[in-house]
């Protein structure tokens, strides 16, 4: 989709005109214009209950009297005043879904008229190019026949703007196709099924990734290099796996002082999680294919920074593998040893996540960074605290939680911190290692992330449970690309 600021008249030639009405017969600006030039004959539709501007109705509307647009799509706000995020993008949706139904091949939007909460009109069409591209995006790479039946004739999106907001709108445009293109990115990623999405196709997204720039280097640790790195815990989740474990490593490197301290963000890349001999139950394992939507989203995020060209120093650390049962497989019971040293007992060996991120975390260290952001599917019990709407946040630096929570709130990809107070990790002692990997079942996302906090006394770091965020079941299963959304916000205050 291509998308572009203009300003536009009503009455001039166009595909199609969105235009807003609201409830109690209110008329935008733009539908009072097209009103007057028609002979009232939006008037007409309204006094006769056809247009009710409840919000989210959308009506297409055809050879409108002295009217140079082939259509006009009217779309209802509800009652005349703000707009919040959430019902602006409900309304963008609806917008995008009926245009998918007409043969327009461009549209020119007046709902740029419509006013956000506290927003400027940036907001309004950073968050309409994010719906639209949400809206739009299939995922098709397995289907037989290529030809969806959900594809449009539409190819171009132009937001009506006053001159001097070209500029701004102009940038809301660029920052949103960059969010979208992360986005997509890690949909791909997620969505492909785990017999070909395996530790060895990541580590080569994250290998193609360097192609896309000079500023891009990628690195890739096989596990005999883990076995010298002394990474014992990462590859005990691995060794019942016949697919090696790969950890990828993403450096960009473009700010403006170059030995500034890198930004690293850590994703979980479990590219299937069986829960190894603590075997999942049967229902819904298919899922355990987007136990590595931490990983995709830190490749989109970091892909789209580096598109961005963002003056930032960037490292992207990708611990991949997968958690099957085997003869070779770690046992409940098994003690190892970790990167920094630390001995764990494995009383669960479907609290895998953990043990691969405790030693990417310690690799993390060797790139003195500014912060560390890990993103990870890593427990189940952060869809029971927070459900589906926000991501987990816990951290050892509350300035950091702070900027990712305020990154949070600007792009509505919402997160919660949660406490991570000491006396969570009594729940993690063990009678034979030093921790164990399991703190029982009061508190399960946060005891995670106090064994995860053993592994980063050393920097500022922030850890976002993304558990109940990165994809959608049943009928709708897939993919949502959080939080690339926050993460690129995050990176770009950074920037600033
Ligand atoms: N990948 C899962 C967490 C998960 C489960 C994410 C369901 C999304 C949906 C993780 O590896 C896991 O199995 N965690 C266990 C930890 C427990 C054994 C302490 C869990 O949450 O049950
Ligand atoms: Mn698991
Ligand atoms: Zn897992």
């Amino acid at each position: 989709m291509k998308y572009s600021a203009q300003h536009y008249a009503v009455n001039q030639a166009a595909d199609c005109l969105i235009v807003s009405i609201f409830e109690e017969k209110n008329l935008s600006q733009s539908a009072v214009e097209i009103n007057e030039i028609s002979d009232n004959y939006l008037l007409h539709l309204v006094e006769s209950g056809e247009l009710s501007g409840k919000l989210g109705q959308t009506t297409l509307l055809r050879n409108m009297p002295n009217l140079a647009a082939e259509r006009l799509l009217v779309v209802g706000c509800g009652k005349r005043g703000e707009l919040n995020e959430r019902q602006f993008k409900q309304l963008m949706q609806k917008t995008a879904q009926a245009l998918k139904e007409t043969q327009a091949k461009s549209a020119v939007s007046f709902l740029t008229e419509i006013p956000l909460n506290q927003r400027a009109l940036y907001w309004n069409i950073r968050f309409a190019v994010e719906t639209i591209e949400q809206d739009l995006y299939q995922f098709t790479q397995f289907k037989s026949q290529k030809t969806a039946e959900k594809s449009t004739a539409l190819s171009e999106v132009i937001f009506n703007v006053g001159a001097d907001e070209l500029a701004s709108a102009e940038q809301a445009i660029q920052h949103a196709s960059a969010i979208a293109l992360g986005v997509r990115l890690a949909k791909d990623v997620a969505n492909c099924p785990p017999n070909v999405c395996n530790p060895t196709y990541l580590a080569d997204k994250a290998l193609n990734l360097a192609e896309t720039s000079p500023l891009i280097k990628t690195t890739i640790i096989n596990e005999a290099e883990m076995e010298k790195l002394g990474m014992g815990a990462y590859l005990a989740v691995s060794r019942g796996a016949h697919n090696e474990a790969k950890l990828a490593i993403m450096e960009y490197r473009n700010a403006p002082n170059p030995n500034a301290k890198p930004i690293v963000l850590v994703g979980k890349g479990l590219t299937f999680d069986a829960g190894g001999i603590s075997l999942k139950p049967a229902a819904d394992m298919d899922e355990m294919k987007y136990d590595m939507c931490g990983a995709a989203s830190v490749i989109g995020a970091f892909a789209a920074a580096a598109k961005a060209k963002l003056p930032i120093n960037l490292t992207a650390i990708v611990p991949t593998c997968e958690n099957m049962p085997d003869a070779a497989a770690s046992k409940p019971g098994d003690v190892v040893t970790a990167m920094n040293g630390t001995t764990i007992e494995i009383l669960n060996t479907d609290a895998e996540g953990r043990l691969i991120l405790c030693d990417a975390l310690s690799h993390a260290e060797q790139f003195k960074p500014a912060a560390v952001v890990d993103v990870a599917t890593l427990t189940g019990a952060c869809i029971i605290a927070l459900g589906h709407v926000a991501s987990g946040l816990l951290t050892n630096t509350q300035e950091l939680a702070d900027e990712i929570l305020a990154a949070s709130r600007q792009s509505g990809d919402k997160a919660w911190q949660l406490p991570l107070f000491a006396e969570y990790r009594e729940q993690l002692k063990s009678n034979f290692a030093d921790l164990q990997n399991i703190g029982g079942r009061p508190a399960g996302t946060i005891t995670a992330a106090a064994f995860l906090s053993h592994f980063t006394e050393n920097y500022p770091w922030a850890h976002l449970d993304i558990a109940g965020t990165a994809w959608k079941s049943g009928k709708e299963k897939g993919a949502t690309g959080r939080p690339v959304p926050l993460l690129l916000q995050f990176l770009r205050n950074r920037a600033e």
